[in-house]
């Protein structure tokens, strides 16, 4: 298999490369530098050229603060690049999976979204994500569109993925306790987005981590738990102390409704733990 991954800097696209390597595929990972997924003509060559097999579009403006006052910019990346990628792949017979977000979603439902649910973006991150989702399909209806819940890994700069650190400086911080999500481990999801990208699939996936998901701060004291740190270092917050620029969903989790299609993916415990585990003393 031939996979080009885009945004090829990026936290779940290092990993996605790292996978796709691991499993004997020939990479084709790609920067902003050498791919801006903004840039229909540069999409459209790329691709022609490179004839992927696959392409795995991993390439997104993900600072939802800046995203308020960074509109076009945002849309630029998570609107015209989907498409633009879908068109391109369409052009040249590459099946095609983009990312999108748990921010599809408003929060408003208790209990899990599904493939079933309908979007309700509130910030302009969400909304860009959507109008990537919707572009997507209408170019490329062959297209994978994977929605993941928060995703952190190596290399993650993200609050999730630097837990770790913070609890080993042993400096205490503070955690958000009243918004709920579900963690994705990058692993995990980049296993699945090329499960996906070799599959005959098409449409909308929900790919998290399994369980009944948690906050910031559930994950965050359960990484306390596992490491062995002291539990005081991490204090609960709600999240309007913060008075970010973007609303967030309170409530974001995701689950899968998909008739029987893959496997589960592993329980959030779990991939925590294998997480953790250079961590802990
Ligand atoms: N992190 C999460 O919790 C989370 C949750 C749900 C969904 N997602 C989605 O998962 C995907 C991957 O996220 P991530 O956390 O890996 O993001 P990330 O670490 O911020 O990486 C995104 C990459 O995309 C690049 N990029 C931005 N605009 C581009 C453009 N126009 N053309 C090409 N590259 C561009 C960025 O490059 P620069 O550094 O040059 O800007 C960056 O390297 C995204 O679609 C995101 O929306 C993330």
């Amino acid at each position: 298999m031939k996979i080009l991954i885009t945004g090829s800097n990026g936290m779940v696209a290092r990993t996605a490369a790292q996978v796709c390597r691991e499993l004997g595929d020939e990479v084709v990972a790609l920067d902003r530098a050498r791919l801006n997924i903004a840039d229909r003509e540069a999409a459209m060559s790329v691709i022609d050229l490179e004839k992927p097999d696959a392409v795995i579009n991993c390439a997104a403006f993900t600072n939802v603060d800046l995203a308020e006052t960074e509109e076009a910019a945002c849309y630029a990346a998570n609107a015209d690049g989907p498409e633009n990628l879908a068109l391109a792949c369409k052009e040249s017979g590459s099946a095609f999976v983009s990312i999108s977000t748990d921010y599809v979603f408003g929060g408003k439902k208790e209990g899990f979204y599904t493939e079933e649910d309908t979007p309700d973006p509130i910030s302009v991150y969400g909304r860009s994500k959507y109008e990537g989702e919707l572009r997507t399909e209408a170019a490329y209806p062959a297209a994978i569109i994977v929605r993941a819940g928060w995703i952190y890994g190596p290399g993650g700069i993200n609050f999730l993925s630097k837990i770790p650190e913070m609890l080993e400086e042993k400096k205490p911080f503070t955690a958000i306790g009243d918004v709920f999500g579900t963690p994705t481990n990058s692993y995990d999801l980049a296993l699945r987005l090329r499960e996906l990208a070799l599959s005959k699939a098409s449409g909308i996936f929900h790919l998290a981590n399994i369980g009944e998901g948690t906050t910031y701060y559930g994950f965050a004291a359960t990484a306390c738990d596992v490491i062995g740190a002291k539990s005081e270092l991490v204090s609960k917050i709600k999240g309007a102390d913060l008075d970010r620029p973007a609303p967030r969903p309170v409530n974001s989790r995701l689950a899968s409704v998909r008739p029987g299609s893959f496997d589960p993916m592993p329980h959030w415990l779990t991939s925590l733990r294998g997480y953790l585990s250079p961590f802990v003393s």
